[in-house]
């Protein structure tokens, strides 16, 4: 993997939903190479256990939509248990979700980038907070998007839903403060994954191509690790002032953004869904 290991969240329990794939296997890698045990959650259950597989006695998996609220808290629960306590929630899973001009969206999509992104994020740092209030003591982390912070940056419902966590984070970091809870944001920009070659290419396979084509002009691309380095930051003592914040995470490329197909609403004809390789 390459990173120092820093021991910084030794011995911490944490949860990475959206685990299986892209930012959140790298953050669930590293999270266990610097000594924390890791509870994997997410919908694709083959991914999810290759990657316990690799990462032995410190990594659980669990299946879970966390749309769902059951499953959610079972899979809090299940950490809880397992490993003692929670530590860190990483409300990491998410979906493109609804694509096309704001004139054409089937609310059908909408709705379900709605409930992955703001009820999954919702619910994680509900049932998170369950058990660390009275303990006193917790990390909640939440992957937002550039597009939650500026227009024309990514599909609406995914923006509008994004610029809910960031709400959210803001919200409840004010009331969790109260209980040494920290709760913050992250905010990566263009990075290598599933769902980015899914969107570029209309393959979510292909990881190579798309690294070639975050590289063609010349930049470097966003990969997993940059923004697991942020996470494990966030989730680490060293941030034990920061709280309530989100963390731009993109080398730049949110400010450097001109007009994008998304601002023009042609991005996708007709209007569909992109949901986890699907596109209908
Ligand atoms: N890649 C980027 O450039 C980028 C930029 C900004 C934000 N993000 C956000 O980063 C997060 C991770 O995305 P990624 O780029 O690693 O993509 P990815 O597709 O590789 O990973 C997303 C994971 O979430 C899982 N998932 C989807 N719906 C789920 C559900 N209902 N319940 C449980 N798991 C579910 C998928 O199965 C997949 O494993 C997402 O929230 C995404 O919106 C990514």
């Amino acid at each position: 993997m390459g990173e120092a290991v820093t021991g910084r969240i030794e011995g911490k329990v944490a949860i990475v939903t959206g685990g299986a794939s892209g930012i959140g296997a790298g953050t669930a890698r590293r999270f266990v190479a610097e000594g924390a045990r890791v509870v994997v959650a997410d919908l694709q259950e083959d991914a999810g256990k290759a990657l316990v597989d690799e990462l032995g006695e410190a990594a659980r998996f669990v299946r879970t939509d966390v749309a769902d609220e059951d499953d959610v808290a079972a899979l809090v629960d299940y950490a809880a248990e397992e490993f003692g306590r929670l530590d860190v929630m990483f409300n990491n899973a998410g979906i493109i979700g609804a694509i096309g001009s704001i004139a054409k969206c089937r609310m059908s999509d909408v709705d379900r980038t709605f409930s992955v992104i703001l009820r999954g994020t919702f619910l994680g740092t509900k049932h998170a907070a369950r058990v660390m209030i009275p303990r006193r003591s917790g990390v909640i982390l939440s992957t937002a998007s550039p597009g939650g912070m500026h227009g024309g940056l990514g599909p609406h419902a995914y923006s509008a839903a994004k610029a809910g966590v960031i709400g959210l984070t803001r919200s409840v970091a004010a009331e969790l403060r109260h209980h040494g809870i920290r709760v913050n944001a992250i905010a990566p920009g263009a990075v290598v994954s599933a769902m980015t070659a899914d969107l570029v290419l209309n393959d979510p396979t292909d990881l190579a191509r798309v690294t070639e084509a975050l590289s063609a002009g010349g930049e470097r691309p966003g990969m997993p690790e940059d923004i697991a380095a942020a996470a494990l930051y966030l989730a680490s003592d060293e941030a034990a002032f920061v709280t309530g914040s989100v963390h731009l995470i993109d080398g730049g490329i949110t400010y450097a953004s001109g007009p994008s197909a998304f601002a023009r609403g042609d991005h996708e004809e007709p209007a569909g869904i992109l949901e986890a390789g699907r596109r209908s």
